[in-house]
């Protein structure tokens, strides 16, 4: 596993403001492999997304060593510091009262040209999306998958979730496609050769994904999407977006193994059966979102401004990108308590949900519009797990009074699952 080191941050020059002569800001190269996210391209040149990625395509691991930020806060007293990359420069926002208007401000510009469909198809504002039953459903069928071998690693829940995500966006026939979600992750992974190949499957993929959206069930995302236009590009979309489910799953279930109490809460909690009792699971929520706040899917969110803003004295001009390193933030131990510990107790503060140190979905109008369908589908696939299974060992070990790792590579979970 590749991790971050303090060197990734490497000041050019101390004390030159970004506005010259301010004395605050200061440049800082990336090291060459940290690029600004994917997304910062994204939004610069399109002003959205592009086609069929989720923040969480972007590398997973925060690009600055929670030291280095640290040493950068103390330097500066806390105001913004403008990095320095290959892919431009970014304004990085390091003091957790300046994530407010990060969030909230309409002067970032966070929607994508889609937006609008997203809202309504992935209803963001419901307590629960009115398809949850057929979803858990949908859960429920292809959970069995996940125990068969009495152990589990990210490639069994990628499968899984992969289907339960083709049946959710496309319809139960396309829950075997796997062909189709190769297409698409060829596409996004740009492994594609040459700008031929790239067309046909395109083409491929968006034919297959127009045949399914014809037969769709109105509850299925391209049904509910069908009265709003074309969802072709939308559905790639979200069947990118459960890409961010697996590995979340994964570490939760690693820090239930972990802390065994806490585990046998959770299970007691799924051992409801109805689907109103499924799709609440409180203490399961809260067990995931902990696991968000510990290891974020998406570790930095960017904004680029439409006016001139002024951060703590300087101004910027228009067309400026911020960056929220959320996961420096999130276990920020000088303003959250326990910062590297699994306390999931405290999520249950109604006022947990705007607190804007806590940023694993983001706030405001940038807010994940699926944030609700992913702690939906998370706590019930913990809980399908955790109903007839116990997490008995896992690798890697981890500490269960902390601190924990900075980060956790996925692909290096292993859990081996008895029966309960
Ligand atoms: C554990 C699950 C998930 C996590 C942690 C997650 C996290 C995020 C984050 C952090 C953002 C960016 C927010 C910002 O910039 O402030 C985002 C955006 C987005 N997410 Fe998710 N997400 C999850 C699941 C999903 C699911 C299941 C869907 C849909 C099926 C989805 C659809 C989207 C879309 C469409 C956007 C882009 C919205 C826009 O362009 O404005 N996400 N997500």
């Amino acid at each position: 596993m590749r991790t971050v080191h303090e060197a990734a941050l490497d000041p050019l020059r101390s004390g030159s403001g970004a506005r010259g002569g301010g004395g605050r800001a200061e440049a800082v190269r990336f090291a060459a492999t940290h690029t600004l996210p994917v997304l910062v391209r994204g939004f610069v040149s399109g002003g959205a997304r592009g086609q069929g990625t989720h923040p969480c395509a972007a590398p997973a691991r925060p690009r600055w060593s929670a030291a280095a930020l640290r040493a950068l806060r103390e330097r500066h007293g806390s105001a913004p510091v403008q990095v320095r990359g290959p892919a431009g420069t970014a304004l990085l926002l390091l003091d957790p009262q300046d994530l407010r208007r990060f969030h909230t401000e309409p002067s970032g510009e966070p929607r994508g040209a889609r937006r609008w469909i997203h809202d309504e198809v992935l209803a963001a504002e419901a307590p629960v999306h009115p398809s949850c039953g057929p979803f858990l459903a949908a859960v429920a069928a292809e959970a069995p998958l996940l125990t068969a071998a009495g152990s589990l690693e990210l490639t069994r829940a990628r499968h899984t979730v992969a289907r339960i995500g083709r049946r959710i966006v496309l319809g139960d026939a396309a829950a075997g496609d796997e062909e189709l979600t190769s297409l698409l992750g060829q596409l996004r992974g740009g492994r594609a050769r040459n700008a031929r190949t790239v067309r046909t499957l395109h083409d491929k993929a968006v034919a297959r994904i127009r045949q399914y959206a014809a037969q769709a069930a109105p509850h299925t995302l391209v049904g509910r999407a069908a009265r709003h236009g074309d969802p072709v590009g939308p559905a790639q979309d979200w069947l990118a977006a459960m890409d961010a489910v697996p590995a979340t799953l994964l570490r939760t279930l690693l820090l239930l193994g972990a802390h065994p109490a806490e585990q046998d809460a959770a299970a007691a909690e799924a051992g409801g059966g109805a689907c109103d009792a499924r799709a609440e699971l409180p203490r399961l929520r809260a067990c995931v979102r902990e696991s968000l706040r510990l290891f974020p899917v998406v570790p930095d969110l960017v904004r680029v401004t439409r006016t001139e803003t002024e951060w703590q004295g300087e101004r910027h001009p228009p067309g400026t990108t911020l960056l929220a390193p959320a996961a420096f933030h999130q276990r920020d131990p000088e303003h959250v308590p326990a910062a590297h510990v699994f306390v999931p107790g405290r999520w249950k503060a109604p006022a947990s949900d705007h607190d804007m140190r806590m940023a694993p979905f983001g706030h405001g109008a940038g807010r994940c519009p699926g944030s609700r369908l992913g702690l939906l589908l998370t706590s019930a696939l913990c809980a399908e797990v955790l109903r007839g299974h116990r997490v008995e060992s896992a690798r890697p070990v981890l500490n269960p009074t902390g601190p924990l790792p900075m980060t956790l590579d996925p692909q290096g979970i292993r859990l081996l699952l008895g029966h309960r």
